[in-house]
């Protein structure tokens, strides 16, 4: 979708939104795969309220999109444009246990940013790629801890009330990969309180992490991540490994070798590909075990 009207485009520059016409989402997101729209990267959050009240007024279906780490967007021309917000600067502050961090800034950075502040509890999340704001929504977790748990507080833009509020973290709920944000919300900012731990020890947590990583996901190949949610007691990679479906493909979509959990585009991929896949995976699986896998991943598809 192409923002064209002059107008609306000269009220977007004045509320410091840049357009990024004709931008291919493949480019922004980790599997490597999506059609093109046009992207408005957000420089100042209060002009966010103003912003979605323009384009419901222009009739403008969006879309708001963190570091496309866990998102398998449809390909061709996309019905809807993409919202982003741009990195401030800076991205975080510390102040003694408290880190306020953007929506926009890296977790991995994130998480060492705060351990060169002597500030631990987040060194599982160390190779967990995408947005601060991302986790948050997504309530990331690995290695037997979840972002939710620092979360002081939170600036989001409630869709619901169309404005910017800041709720405590006792207000939200936290759960497996699941929190009680509304789809349309939107995050903007997070304060974590993390316990102090010497760097040298957040580092030694850091590399033990990286390692696990590196031995059981595929890291140097486009995915996004894990594609479905465990299941109670179970584990959805075991499950697939277990049917033999490592290296099953749809043209360049293919259940990694390493880590059965783990799509992978290996080349040209288009999301129907990819799409034709996990629902093969997910009926066999559910043939043989009896379990509807449930996506992980988030699907905007055309
Ligand atoms: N397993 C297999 N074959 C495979 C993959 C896994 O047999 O191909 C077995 C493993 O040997 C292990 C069990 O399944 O006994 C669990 O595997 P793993 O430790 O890799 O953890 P997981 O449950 O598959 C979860 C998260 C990951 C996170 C890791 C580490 C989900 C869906 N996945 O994976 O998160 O990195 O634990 O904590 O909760 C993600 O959310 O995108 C993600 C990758």
């Amino acid at each position: 979708m192409r923002v064209e009207d002059s107008k609306l485009r000269a009220e977007l520059a004045d509320l410091g939104i840049e357009i990024r016409s004709g931008t291919s989402m493949s480019e922004l997101t980790s599997l490597g795969i999506g059609g093109t729209t046009d992207l408005l990267r957000i420089t100042r959050h209060e002009s966010i309220p103003e912003l979605l009240a323009l384009l419901d007024r222009n009739q403008i279906p969006y879309k708001f999109l963190g570091g496309g780490s866990n998102l398998l967007i449809g390909d061709g021309e996309l019905p809807w444009i993409i919202l982003q917000l741009a990195k401030p600067d800076p991205e975080i502050v510390i102040e003694g246990n408290l880190a306020h961090v953007d929506a926009a800034a890296d977790l991995g950075r994130t998480v060492t940013f705060c351990a060169k502040h002597d500030l631990g509890g987040m060194e599982g999340l160390i190779g967990v790629p995408g947005t601060v704001g991302g986790a948050l929504r997504m309530n990331a977790g690995a290695y037997g801890m979840q972002i939710g748990s620092y979360v002081r507080e939170v600036k989001l833009y409630r869709a619901a009330e169309r404005r910017i509020e800041i709720l405590r973290g006792t207000q939200i709920s936290f759960e497996y990969r699941h929190t009680s944000f509304a789809p349309d919300d939107m995050m903007l900012a997070v304060t974590l309180e993390l316990p102090s731990k010497l760097f040298k020890e957040v580092l030694q947590g850091i590399r033990i992490c990286n390692e696990k990583r590196r031995s059981s996901q595929p890291l140097g190949q486009k995915s996004a991540g894990c594609i479905f949610k465990n299941p109670p007691g179970a584990s959805a990679g075991r499950m697939i490994d277990e049917l033999g479906l490592k290296g099953l493909s749809v043209g360049d979509a293919r259940v990694s070798d390493r880590h059965a959990n783990f799509f992978v585009n290996a080349g040209q991929a288009s999301a129907k590909d990819m799409l034709t896949l996990i629902a093969d995976v997910r009926r066999r699986v559910e043939n043989a075990f009896g379990v509807k896998l449930e996506h992980e991943v988030v699907v905007w598809d055309a």
